[in-house]
C-alpha cells in the first residue's frame, strides 16, 4: 500500500532556514512512521523557482535566474542530505522537462473542459507573497505578509475558479478532514462561503516562467507551477502493488499557505478531471522571540550550526516536543539545550547506559529473562498511546507518553536497587536482579523502536547496543510487543548516545556557527562580496618566532561590560584572566557589541600590553578583534571550550 506525502517546494529567493528544516523533518518523521506501519511511503520536496521574487532575487545577486536557482537549490538539497532526510523526489522547477510538460498537459485538460478564458486584470499584486490581492487599492499593503503591493496591468489567461465554490464546499463537507488542523479548515470555510473570484494564470510582465501553450508571450502564474510539482515528481509512477502514487495522501505545510493548497489546488485538479490529495496539513509558525522568522525581520536561524553542535536528532528532538503540532511555537537555543540535557541525555541516554552496564556487569553482557509485570503493563500502554498519537501527528503527546514509560522504569530500578541484589547470592535475589535487568532492556527496546522515526540516528545505536539481530527499520508497528527480546543474547558494546552539554560553550559554538553560516550565505545571495584568495592587505615586514614570543596573549572572559559615559565607541570591560584581580580593559566595540552580549564570553587578550588611560580609565591589556579596511571589528573567539587563563601560542 503507497503513502504518498509532500513539503512545500520552497522559494529560492533564500537560502534555507530552520522553518523549512522544520516542515521537512517533520515530513520525514511521518514518512517513517508510515513505513513502520507497513506503508511504502514516498516523500517529494523541491524548490519553487519561477516568479517574480526569485527573478528579482536573481537580478540583485548580479547572476543569471538559471545560475541563481541552482546554486540555492543545491543549498537545500544538500541540507537535506546533511540531515539524512528520506527525500524520494526533488522536483526543481525551472530545471525540469517532465513538470514543464505536466503543467502544459494540466494546462490543455482546462482548454479542453472549457475553464480557462482570456482576459485583463489590472489590480494589486504582491510580490512577496506571489499572491493577486484583489481587493487592494493602489498603495495598499498586502493583507497577508504587511509589504506595500504593485500595481499590475496586463493581459492574463485567467481559470474560471468561480465556477467551483460549490463542489469546494461540498468536499469540505464530505471529507471533513481534509484540511486539518481544524482552525485552518475554519478559515478556509469562511473564505471560500463568500464566493470565489476566477484567478489570472499567466503573467505577460514578467520572463521567468513555463511558457503557456498559446499565442503570444505568456509564462504561468508562478503558484499553478509550482503546485503541479506535487504530481511531476510521481507522475507516472506506481507503487509495488501497481497503484499509482497520485493522489497525495498528505500535503503537508505552513499555515500561511493553506488557501492555495486547500483551495487553488483542488480546483484546478477538479477542472481536469484528476484524483484529489487526500489531506493537507497545515502547522504552526516557528518563532523566534515571539516573532515570525524571517529575513525581513532579521531573526533567522538555521538548522545547520544546531545539527553540527547539538546533532540532528537533537534538533528533530527538540522541534517535535516543544512545539504541538498545528500550533506555534518558540524555538530558543536556551530551550534546546534544556530539553536536551533533561530529556535526552538524562532520561533516555542515562536509562540506556545504565541498563546496559549493569548486564554487562552483573550478566557477563547476556540479556537474563523475567518480567514485572506493572513496567509490561505501562509499555503496552504507551505502545498504544504513542501508536495513536503519531498517527494523529500529535507528536509531543506521542513523546510524553513515552517519556512517562522512561520515568517509570527509572523508578523501577531505584526501587528494585539492582546493585544491592548483585551482591546477594541466593536465588531469589538473583531471579529478581534477572527480572529487573530484562524489564528495564525490554521496555528500552520498546520505547527505542517507537522513537525510531524521530531519533533515528541514536535509536540505531542502542539498538545495537542492545545486540538486536534484526535491523531497527524492519520493526513494523502492528507486530511491537512485550518479550520480543530474547534472553541470552549478547548486548554490544556501550557507547553514551547522548552526552551532556555544556549550555554555555554549545550556544557560543552555535552563535558564531551561525555568523559563519549566514555570511557565507549573503556570498550565495549576492548581498556580500566573495572573500578573495590575495590576502587584503599587504603583508607587513616579517617577524621571528622570537618577537612572536614576546607578545602574551591570553584567553580572557567577560565578567562585566559597561558603555564608557560619552564615548560612543568604547565599553569598559573587567576580564577574568585566572590572574589575582580581573582586569580593568577599555575596547574600541560599543557600536558593534553591546554590553550583555559580552557578559561571559571568552576572549583573547593581549596581557602584556603596557598600561594606558582612557577617558580616565585604565586600560590594562587589548582585546583582539579582526576588521576589514573600514570595516567593523568581530571579536576573536573558541568553538572548543578553553580554560580562562591558557596562553595562545
Ligand atoms: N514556494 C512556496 C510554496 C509552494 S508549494 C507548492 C513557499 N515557499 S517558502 O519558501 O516561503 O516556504 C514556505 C514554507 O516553509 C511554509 O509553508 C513552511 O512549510 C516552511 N516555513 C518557512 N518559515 C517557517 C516558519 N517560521 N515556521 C514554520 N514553517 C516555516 O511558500
Amino acid at each position: 500500500m503507497k503513502y504518498y506525502l509532500t513539503t512545500p517546494i520552497y522559494y529560492v529567493n533564500a537560502a534555507p532556514h530552520i522553518g523549512h528544516t522544520y516542515t521537512t523533518i517533520a515530513a520525514d518523521v511521518i514518512k517513517r512512521f508510515k513505513r513502520m506501519q507497513g506503508f511504502e511511503a514516498v516523500l517529494t520536496t523541491g524548490t519553487d523557482e519561477h516568479g517574480q521574487k526569485v527573478e528579482r532575487a536573481a537580478t540583485a545577486a548580479g547572476k543569471s535566474p538559471q545560475e541563481f536557482t541552482r546554486a540555492i537549490s543545491d543549498e537545500f538539497k544538500r541540507q537535506w542530505s546533511d540531515f539524512g532526510l528520506g527525500i524520494d523526489h526533488f522536483v526543481r522547477t525551472s530545471d525540469d522537462p517532465k513538470h514543464r510538460e505536466t503543467v502544459q498537459w494540466l494546462f490543455d485538460r482546462w482548454m479542453k473542459n472549457g475553464y480557462v478564458y482570456k482576459g485583463s486584470y489590472t489590480g494589486q499584486y504582491c510580490v512577496f507573497d506571489e499572491l493577486y490581492v484583489n481587493e487592494a487599492k493602489p498603495g495598499d499593503a498586502c493583507p497577508d505578509c504587511g509589504r506595500t503591493t504593485e500595481t499590475v496591468t496586463e493581459e492574463n489567461y485567467f481559470f474560471k475558479l468561480s465556477a467551483f465554490t460549490e463542489r469546494l464546499l461540498e468536499l469540505y463537507a464530505k471529507q471533513p478532514d481534509f484540511i486539518l488542523p481544524e482552525s485552518r479548515r475554519n478559515e478556509v470555510l469562511s473564505f471560500v462561503r463568500q464566493g470565489l473570484n476566477d484567478l489570472s494564470i499567466s503573467r505577460t510582465t514578467i520572463k521567468w516562467g513555463i511558457p503557456v501553450p498559446v499565442e503570444g508571450h505568456h509564462v504561468f502564474y508562478v503558484w499553478f507551477d509550482a503546485l503541479v510539482a506535487y504530481m511531476t515528481a510521481v507522475r507516472g509512477l506506481k507503487d509495488t502493488e501497481g497503484h499509482d502514487f497520485w493522489p497525495a495522501d498528505l500535503h503537508l505545510i505552513g499555515k500561511e499557505i493553506v488557501r492555495f493548497h486547500a483551495i487553488f489546488w483542488p480546483a484546478f485538479l477538479m477542472a481536469a478531471d484528476l484524483p484529489l490529495p487526500k489531506r493537507i496539513y497545515a502547522h504552526g509558525w516557528l518563532l523566534f522571540e515571539h516573532d515570525k522568522m524571517s529575513k525581513s525581520r532579521g531573526n533567522i536561524v538555521r538548522a545547520e550550526p544546531i545539527r553540527k553542535v547539538m546533532g540532528a536528532d537533537a534538533l528533530r528532538y527538540f522541534l517535535l516536543r516543544e512545539i504541538v503540532f498545528g500550533q506555534d511555537g518558540s524555538f530558543s537555543y536556551d530551550a534546546l539545550i534544556g530539553r536536551y540535557n533533561s530529556e535526552l541525555a538524562n532520561g533516555l541516554g542515562n536509562l540506556a547506559s545504565r541498563t546496559l552496564t549493569m548486564i554487562n556487569q552483573y550478566r557477563g553482557g547476556a540479556i537474563p529473562s523475567g518480567t514485572d509485570e506493572a513496567i509490561e503493563k505501562a509499555a503496552c500502554g504507551t505502545i498504544r498511546a504513542s501508536a495513536e498519537a503519531f498517527y494523529n501527528f500529535d507528536f509531543s503527546k506521542g513523546l510524553e507518553s513515552i517519556w512517562s514509560l522512561l520515568s517509570a522504569v527509572d523508578k523501577f530500578i531505584v526501587e528494585q536497587a539492582p546493585w544491592t541484589l548483585a551482591k546477594k547470592q541466593d536465588s531469589e535475589s538473583q531471579a529478581k536482579l534477572d527480572r529487573a535487568l530484562y524489564t528495564s532492556a525490554e521496555a528500552l527496546r520498546v520505547a527505542t523502536a517507537l522513537l525510531s522515526p524521530i531519533l533515528p540516528e541514536s535509536c540505531a545505536k542502542i539498538w545495537t547496543q542492545l545486540g538486536m539481530p534484526e535491523p531497527l527499520e524492519s520493526v513494523r508497528l502492528d507486530s511491537l510487543a512485550w518479550g520480543q527480546l530474547r534472553a541470552g543474547q549478547k548486548i554490544g558494546p556501550i557507547e553514551a548516545v547522548f552526552p551532556r552539554r555544556d549550555a554555555k560553550p554549545a550556544i557560543e559554538q552555535m552563535r558564531e556557527l551561525e555568523a559563519k553560516v549566514s555570511a557565507e550565505q549573503a556570498v550565495l545571495l549576492g548581498k556580500a562580496p566573495a572573500p578573495s584568495a590575495e590576502p587584503a592587505a599587504p603583508a607587513g615586514p616579517q617577524i621571528t618566532i622570537d618577537d612572536f614570543a614576546k607578545v602574551e596573549l591570553r584567553v580572557g572572559q567577560v565578567i562585566s561590560a559597561e558603555r564608557v559615559k560619552g564615548a560612543d565607541k568604547l565599553l569598559h570591560l573587567q576580564v577574568d584572566l585566572a590572574e589575582a584581580e580581573p582586569r580593568s580593559i577599555v575596547a574600541g566595540i560599543a557600536e558593534v557589541y553591546a554590553p550583555e552580549q559580552l557578559m561571559g564570553r571568552k576572549v583573547v587578550i593581549v596581557a602584556n600590553l603596557a598600561p594606558r588611560k582612557l577617558r580616565g580609565l585604565t586600560s590594562n591589556g587589548m582585546i583582539v578583534a579582526a576588521s576589514v579596511e573600514g570595516g567593523k571589528p568581530v571579536l576573536a573567539g573558541f568553538l572548543e571550550d578553553i580554560p580562562v587563563g591558557a596562553r595562545l601560542k
